[in-house]
């Protein structure tokens, strides 16, 4: 019993960190923490960090980060608390033998990070809804899987703190891919 509640307890108080980290990505005043990043190597902390848990569900977690370094100003904890919940889903959504993708690459002025997964895909008509908060394409999992909804809404208001977007792409029963642009130079 002490352990079921501890685990709720753990479970609300990452709700409520969540909850509050998305009031405050609202507020005017917030404010980011730039410094020249180098996005090779946020992506490789990423991976770092999920690799044994990528091992233990029988997936390979790939990261492409193209021959030249790419550095951009950002707000190094924030952008990688963004791609480490896209990770997260990714792995969550990809069944054993499946690969998970991290990929960065320049565009014109801006900086592209990709994740891409080879998983179940969402229906066309969820698609639309996944960064709103609280969404879910299938609550009736959520023991298992255990999220709360707020995994892509705050990835979006990281994106929108930089001036930057997010996009995603599924295809049902072949993967997902989110993209992330931003401009590779502080533009407020
Ligand atoms: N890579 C993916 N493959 C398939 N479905 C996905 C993927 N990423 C997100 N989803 C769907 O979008 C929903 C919303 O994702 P989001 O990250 O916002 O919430 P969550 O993962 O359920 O919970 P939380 O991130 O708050 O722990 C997920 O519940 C899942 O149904
Ligand atoms: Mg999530």
């Amino acid at each position: 019993m002490l352990e079921s509640s501890l685990e709720e307890t753990v479970r609300l108080s990452e709700l409520i960190g969540d909850l509050l980290f998305l009031a405050r990505a609202e507020s005017p005043l917030t404010e980011l923490h730039r410094e020249n990043v180098n996005i090779g190597e946020l992506l490789a902390t990423v991976r770092d960090y999920y690799e044994a848990s990528a091992t233990d569900a029988g997936i390979s977690l790939v990261v492409n980060d193209g021959a030249e370094p790419l550095i951009a100003e950002l707000d190094r904890s924030l952008m990688l608390r963004a791609v480490s919940n896209l990770v997260s889903n990714a792995i969550a959504h990809t069944p054993p033998g499946g690969i998970v993708t991290l990929a960065a690459m320049n565009e014109v002025a801006a900086i592209r990070i990709e994740v891409s997964d080879t998983g179940v895909g969402i229906p066309a008509e969820a698609l639309s809804r996944v960064f709103d908060r609280f969404f879910r394409v299938d609550p009736s999992r959520s023991k298992t899987s255990g999220g709360t909804g707020l995994g892509l809404a705050i990835v979006q208001s990281i994106l929108a703190l930089h001036g930057g977007s997010a996009e995603i792409a599924s295809q049902l029963g072949r993967g997902t891919r989110v993209t992330l642009r931003m401009s590779a130079l502080a533009t407020r």
